[in-house]
């Protein structure tokens, strides 16, 4: 490794290669940072005493690198923090219940600023110990994750089940590297994998348990032949419809299907293969409006949902390959926006311009797709079955991994609105 003046205070210097310094020890601050973190996550319900313990045991910030980049809520920016900058900060960023990026555009990118793209964090610890107990493991248990990212997941799982029974699979070498020296820092030895976790790890099957902490678009089939009859498979799967996961947990079947329900709302960054390319619809609308078909709508922009809002994750299960975003208008007053939808296999696109105070929105529809009618049926059904939450919703995967979203039960297929393709013949279902 080459080495440049500015490593002992571990800043990155434009144009020469850089390792981050490692932290061997936790002090005090950190220790006491992370006592509070476990009081807090035991507090709002999501810890429990089994973990509780491993939590203490594994400290997140012996997994973390010099800089993360933490979410301002204030600034709304992704900044960096040094620790040998400011130990109290460093401990207070580390410990706090939100994720920290540790990777910018795949390593492509230097510096201390933030890149455009995330592409590997320490995610948000309380959606780390409700993932771990949403897989009722017990002794013995095998697991493979999908995703190794900072390698603390692993760790926790190492301690918890002994680190012959866990194998992690990351597909990033120099973030595997980086998990691979926090987990022996930390006393651990889990299995680490470096590669596509879309291929599991065959030489470590079967599992009881698959744990996937990266977003899912299209279901590999080889975690179903991967994981044994009766195990389960935990993993934060959508559409392309937005960027909301609907975190499943199925159960594999002796027919080697796996069936389960969806447990709550999260957010992950995809699997490298499977993130939305936007570049996608850059030639969708030529000219606004242009010779759009017009016409209006009643529905409300609250109607469409926003972040965690299950009618953002269930249009999405009934209208196929279709890719949305809302944009916030200039005027900054409350309900100026405008929502855009896009068609994966047509030109097709929709917009809808919401003004604050009018009692309905100005449509827009251009292309072979009526993408907003399909999207108004979709939420008109939602809202006529009483607008069911993300956790009345399940998921059949196939043995060829084609998914299958239901409402209460198996048998209940969803209805589908927009064109008559088979399911296996679209993108992002
Ligand atoms: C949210 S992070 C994982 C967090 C991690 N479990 C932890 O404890 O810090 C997602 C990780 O998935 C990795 N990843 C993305 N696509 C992958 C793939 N196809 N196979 C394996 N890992 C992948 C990313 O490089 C990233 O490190």
């Amino acid at each position: 490794m080459e080495t440049d003046p500015g490593a002992a205070s571990g800043r990155r210097v434009a144009g020469w290669r850089w390792e981050a310094p490692q932290v061997t020890a936790v002090s005090e601050q950190e220790r006491r940072a992370g006592e509070e973190l476990a009081r807090h996550l035991l507090d709002i319900g999501v810890l429990t005493p089994e973990w509780a313990e491993a939590l203490r045991a594994v400290p997140r910030s012996l997994f973390l690198p010099d800089p993360f980049w933490a979410y301002d809520m204030a600034t709304s920016l992704s900044v960096p923090v040094f620790r040998n900058d400011d130990l109290a900060r460093w401990a207070r960023a580390a410990y706090e219940n939100v994720p920290l990026v540790t990777q910018w555009d795949d390593g492509q990118h230097t510096g201390d600023k933030p890149g455009s793209k995330a592409t590997s964090s320490a995610s948000m610890p309380s959606v780390v110990v409700s993932m771990l107990r949403d897989l009722e493991l017990s002794d013995g248990m095998r697991v493979l994750e999908v995703g190794t990212g900072t390698g603390w997941n692993a760790g926790l799982l190492a301690h918890r089940l002994g680190n012959g029974n866990v194998v992690s699979v990351e597909i990033d070498p120099a973030v595997a590297a980086s998990a691979s020296a926090a987990l022996t820092r930390a006393g651990l030895g889990p299995r680490l994998v470096e590669g596509d976790g879309r291929e599991g790890w065959p030489v470590g099957a079967p599992y009881d348990r698959v744990i996937v902490t990266a977003g899912v678009r299209n279901f590999p089939a080889k975690w179903l032949e991967q994981t044994r009859p009766g195990g389960i498979i935990l993993a934060p799967w959508g559409t392309h419809y937005s960027h909301q996961d609907g975190l499943v947990r199925l159960a594999v079947g002796e027919d080697g299907r796996a069936v389960g329900p969806f447990v709550r709302l999260v957010e992950f960054m995809k699997l490298r293969d499977q993130r939305l390319d936007w570049n996608l619809f850059g030639g969708h609308v030529k000219e606004f409006p242009g010779n759009a078909e017009g016409s209006r709508t009643s529905l409300t922009l609250a109607d469409i949902g926003s972040r965690y809002d299950a009618a953002d994750f269930v249009v999405g299960l009934c209208v196929p390959d279709c890719a949305h975003v809302v944009n916030v208008g200039d005027s900054g007053e409350e309900g100026d926006a405008k929502a855009w939808f896009f068609d994966f296999l047509s030109q097709s696109w929709a917009a809808v311009v919401f003004s604050p105070g009018a009692p309905d929105a100005t449509v827009y529809q251009s292309g072979p797709r009526r993408l907003w009618d399909e999207v108004e049926q979709a939420l008109t059904w939602w809202i006529s079955q009483g607008r069911p939450a993300v956790d009345r919703f399940g998921l059949t995967v196939d043995r060829d991994g084609t998914t299958r979203p239901w409402l209460d039960t198996p048998v209940g297929v969803l209805p589908s609105f927009g064109d008559d393709r088979p399911r296996n013949a679209r993108a992002g279902l």
